[in-house]
């Protein structure tokens, strides 16, 4: 059977209602909250949200001057609220929004000259759903998602997810936010509307005549990631973000390929985390810097309030160190290393504004998993990360599009422990002695939201480390975790719902275009 005609089975199925049939029936029995649980269970398609999304050629202008040539996302809403997507003056985008509970159909179409898919990061949904890579589909060629938003309120993301090029597109510039919201949130009582503003933090490289560049380096940036010199927010360069004297809701999703922020307010005013990947925390944590990987998202409450009007404020990405020890020891360094200083935007205050609204000290109820209820607690599971024979490895295997390991199964309504592990020389020696072993790795669990419950760093690599450990959050749901260089990361996770083929993979985009991805399996 050739592709074409797998992909055009597979839309007739969904396209009829059969495969919604079996979606549906699933899930809404068991896993859903009880406010969810009195509701009809829909035996065919009835999706309150309908909405055409293509990734396509544009061009913006990012720079004075020539236009950039960019590979976007183009959405419009074909049933449902028009106000559930929302365009960004950008590449980026579109935002999504919707609620817990609801019932979307999102109709993809490629109008690029290569595969692609979409992947929903972060959201909780069947492995069909979830645009793996094995789901591709070529130019011209059309994928019918259809879901129930079981996820908690949260600033979960999308992207494509093709196989070996997902560094590229998203860099070209497809990406997107699908913004969740519920009752829980509501209640917390946060600064919404225009006080809820979204900022995506990327680095692009330009050439001369303002084209994006990729890889200049070839093989070894691959290796490392790619780094480019000029940070851009909401796809802009030097953003400035125009706020009043009153509290805010920022939304920070890191959308590099690569690059690590640590961000911190230049004026040392302490930052106060009120969400993690996986939404609201239970109440609002204050760090003197919030780290962010690729991936990662994290939401700030901050008050303008008492700032004068014309001031400004930056927000810093701060030195840290060894999150690519070995980079200038491959030869060509970049020009902003990972680790370097710099501003990532500013904020200008515009507008005075009377209106007060106190930080809340509870923001929303968090279920903790116990490392006791844990199938394995016993023996968790382990993933080494490493660099063999120039590919970057997970138990020193390499991304297999169909197959899983022995030790990547799992079993359905199991609480389990796993632990990634970031300790070069641990598994004999990489290249160059092992020294390109260290390296950070974020590494994304997909199809669920994950608790972080400990860290471990190696006693001769703990100097590097304490220049970004304060600044984890592991206080909230994540689909994504930080390994620096020594660090050994336990996580508890609960396989609910689907049963399936998911992806776990680094995300670091050209460290999984390089086949440091795997697949998990969820067995009934
Ligand atoms: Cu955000 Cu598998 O990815
Ligand atoms: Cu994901
Ligand atoms: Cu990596």
């Amino acid at each position: 059977m050739s592709q074409s005609d797998k992909l055009n089975r597979r839309d007739f199925l969904r396209l009829s209602g059969l495969g919604v049939a079996t979606l549906f029936a699933g899930p809404l029995l068991s896993g859903c909250t009880s406010a969810e649980q009195g509701t009809a269970i829909p035996t065919a398609t009835t999706a309150e949200l309908e909405i055409a999304l293509q990734a396509m050629r544009g061009e913006v202008s990012i720079l004075p001057g020539k236009a950039t040539r960019v590979w976007r996302y183009q959405g419009q809403v074909t049933k449902g609220d028009p106000a559930s997507l929302q365009t960004l003056d950008s590449y980026l985008g579109p935002i999504l929004r919707v609620r817990r509970g609801q019932r979307v159909r999102i109709v993809f179409t490629n109008n690029l000259s290569e595969q692609s898919i979409v992947h929903w990061h972060g959201l909780h949904v069947p492995d069909d759903m979830d645009g793996h890579p094995r789901h591709a589909i070529g130019p011209g060629q059309t994928y019918v998602y259809e879901f129930q938003v079981l996820n908690r309120a949260g600033t979960y993301w999308f992207h494509p997810h093709p196989h070996k090029i997902t560094g590229p597109q998203v860099y070209k510039g497809l990406a997107g936010l699908f913004l969740v919201s519920d009752d829980e949130e509501m209640a917390a009582g946060l600064p919404s509307g225009e006080y809820d503003i979204p900022l995506i933090i990327q680095d692009r490289t330009f050439d001369a005549d303002n084209q994006l560049l990729y890889l200049p380096g070839g093989m070894m940036d691959q290796m490392m990631g790619f780094l480019g010199d000029r940070i851009l927010v909401n796809g802009q360069p030097d953003f400035v973000l125009p706020v009043a004297t009153r509290p805010y809701r920022l939304r920070l999703l890191n959308g590099s390929n690569s690059r690590i922020y640590k961000l911190g307010w230049e004026d040392g005013t302490p930052l106060m985390v009120i969400a993690t990947d996986g939404g609201l925390l239970e109440k609002p944590v204050q760090r003197s810097y919030v780290v962010l990987a690729p991936g990662e998202r994290v939401e700030l409450w901050v008050d303008f309030s008492g700032r004068p009007l014309g001031s400004e404020l930056r927000l810093q990405s701060l030195a840290f160190a060894g999150a690519e020890a070995t980079r200038m020891m491959m030869g060509r360094a970049p020009a902003l290393p990972n680790g370097s200083e710099f501003t990532v935007m500013r904020v200008r205050v515009e507008r005075e504004s009377e209106e007060k609204q106190a930080l809340p000290e509870r923001l929303s109820t968090i279920p903790r998993y116990r490392l006791e209820d844990a199938v394995n607690r016993e023996k968790p599971r382990a993933f080494t990360l490493t660099m063999q024979q120039m590919l970057w490895t997970i138990n020193g295997r390499t991304f297999e599009m169909e197959s899983v390991a022995k030790d990547e199964v799992v079993k359905l309504n199991t609480i389990e422990v796993w632990e990634f592990v970031n300790q070069p020389g641990s598994m004999g020696m990489g290249m160059m002695g092992g020294m390109v072993e260290e390296m950070a790795h974020p590494m994304h669990i997909h199809g669920l939201q994950f608790q972080v419950i400990k860290r471990e760093v190696r006693p001769e690599m703990t100097a590097n480390w304490e220049t970004v450990s304060a600044g984890y959050v592991d206080e909230g749901w994540k689909d994504t975790v930080l390994v620096m260089p020594g660090e050994r990361v336990r996580l508890l996770l609960k396989f609910e719902d689907f049963t399936g083929l998911y992806l776990y993979h680094c995300h670091n985009l050209e460290h999984e275009d390089l086949g440091m991805m795997r697949n998990y399996r969820v067995t009934a």
